[in-house]
């Protein structure tokens, strides 16, 4: 009996993948199928396939060919089962000839010739209707944000504005996208909006897109007021829009590990936080410069709190910052302490002091600990009282992260919205009267 062996996603099961379970078949008496699983396509930075697990094997099985279906769930798993299976022949599509040839010291690989003019990306950017998104704000993170958004299917970055004429020109010549004259123009042309100018401008901007219906990704921090969020939330809501704030650690997958772990009774119950994120800057940046909404709080503190939020709830007790501010009267390390119902923790920032950047996680049998860039989750390991024991925990994180947060806003938009309970909108109010606070207790002049 000659067994062949043959891998895919099989998403939005299509005509492409049917024939080539056909052939990889007629080239044996036996086929078995390995489907990827989420984690695994998402590691290899697949970041948007549609249909569940299940359904794709399920649609694998219906197509009838596979005598037996198998998971792939890691790379490097491929030689493994064809030694274990005892499989003959591996086949794959012939988009990766080439690719596989280390395995025909294992067995024979055959490319099979793939079906033209169609592919499980085409289907997806087909279902869902693409989305043209426009910037608001040509600084740092809009440069990072356009070679990431290439990278999920389903968005495609349209144009930019800012009321900076000169600069917004500057970024649409580089990114060869479009500018316009007003921000009517920019509304008219885009389906979405990701804001990313100074803190102080993005509520009138969010405002404005919603009212013009588009669905509005923000940086952070969204806002600065409490109420501000809630009435844009409810806006939001009521209008079927999605806001969205672009807080990168809340969906990269290192993070939602670290979080599923912290959650999972592995170290206890949680009871102690302490999260720290410093970063010296250059005393031009527009974050050591602008005296009333710049600071290391405004600029970093949305991450430290983020895993206490999301641990702890958002209902704390007390809340106390102590701050070293600069001359200019500009906070350039601050600590925040709260305490809750069942823990306390601290959230420290710096933009001016240098401290050690980490997250540490403890509980009642043990504790997590990330290092820095923790908020850029790669690697965590747990801790117990018996210290030989350490469980080590790793995960990618891929270019600037921000493609996971793209590819959750578009599956929001789309109604996939699996991945809300990432960032809440509950969690970003809270995050937001934290952040009021701190600025009320600095007596910044805030209008
Ligand atoms: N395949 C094929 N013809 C197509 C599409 C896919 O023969 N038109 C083959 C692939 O070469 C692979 C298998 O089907 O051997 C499963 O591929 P998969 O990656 O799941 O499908 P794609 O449509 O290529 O998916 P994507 O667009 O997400 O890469």
């Amino acid at each position: 009996m000659t067994k062949v062996i043959t891998y895919g996603t099989f998403d939005l099961f299509h005509e492409g993948h049917y024939r080539l379970l056909q052939r990889a078949k007629a080239l044996g008496d036996y086929l078995i199928v390995g489907v990827t699983t989420e984690k695994y396509d998402m590691e290899r930075g697949k970041l948007n396939v549609v249909d569940s697990l299940m359904t794709r094997i399920e649609n694998v099985r219906k197509a009838g060919f596979a005598d037996e279906i198998i998971i792939e769930e890691a790379s490097g798993q491929k030689v493994g089962d064809i030694q274990k299976y005892h499989a003959d022949i591996f086949a794959i599509g012939s988009d990766w000839v080439g690719q596989f040839d280390y395995i025909s010291d294992y067995c024979k690989v055959v490319y099979i010739e793939r079906t033209k003019n169609i592919s499980s990306t085409m289907l997806r950017e087909q279902n869902r209707q693409l989305q043209k998104i426009g910037i608001i704000g040509s600084g740092r993170i809009a440069e990072r944000f356009i070679p990431e958004s290439k990278l999920v299917s389903g968005i495609s970055v349209q144009g930019i504005y800012n009321p900076n004429r000169e600069s917004a020109e500057r970024f649409a010549g580089k990114w060869e996208i479009d500018t316009y004259a007003g921000i009517e123009e920019f509304y008219e042309d885009v389906d979405s909006v990701y804001i990313a100018s100074p803190h102080q401008t993005h509520y009138s901007y969010i405002k404005e897109a919603l009212e013009h219906g588009k669905h509005v990704l923000c940086e952070k921090p969204m806002v600065l007021k409490k109420r501000q969020a809630e009435e844009l939330f409810s806006y939001a809501k009521e209008h079927g829009l999605v806001l969205f704030e672009g807080l990168k650690t809340a969906y990269c997958p290192g993070f939602e590990k670290l979080m599923g772990m912290a959650c999972s009774g592995m170290i206890g119950n949680v009871r102690y936080i302490d999260a720290c994120f410093t970063k010296l800057e250059d005393e031009n940046v527009r974050e050591l410069t602008d005296k009333i909404y710049g600071g290391s709080f405004t600029e970093l503190g949305s991450y430290c709190l983020l895993p206490i939020i999301k641990l702890f709830g958002t209902d704390y007790n007390e809340l106390r910052f102590d701050t070293i501010c600069n001359e200019d009267g500009l906070d350039i390390f601050t600590k925040t302490s709260l305490t809750f119902p069942k823990g306390i923790a601290t959230a420290t920032c710096g933009l001016g002091v240098k401290s050690e950047g980490r997250l540490l996680i403890a509980g009642t049998k043990g504790y997590i600990v990330a290092e820095a860039p923790w908020w850029k989750t790669t690697y965590f390991e747990i801790h117990y009282e018996d210290s030989s024991r350490v469980d080590k925990y790793s995960e990618r994180f891929l270019g600037d992260g921000l493609r996971y947060e793209i590819r959750d806003f578009l599956n929001l938009i789309s109604g996939n919205d699996k991945s809300d309970f990432k960032l809440t909108r509950g969690m970003s109010i809270a995050m937001v009267g934290i952040m009021e606070k701190f600025l009320e207790s600095q007596n910044r002049g805030l209008v």
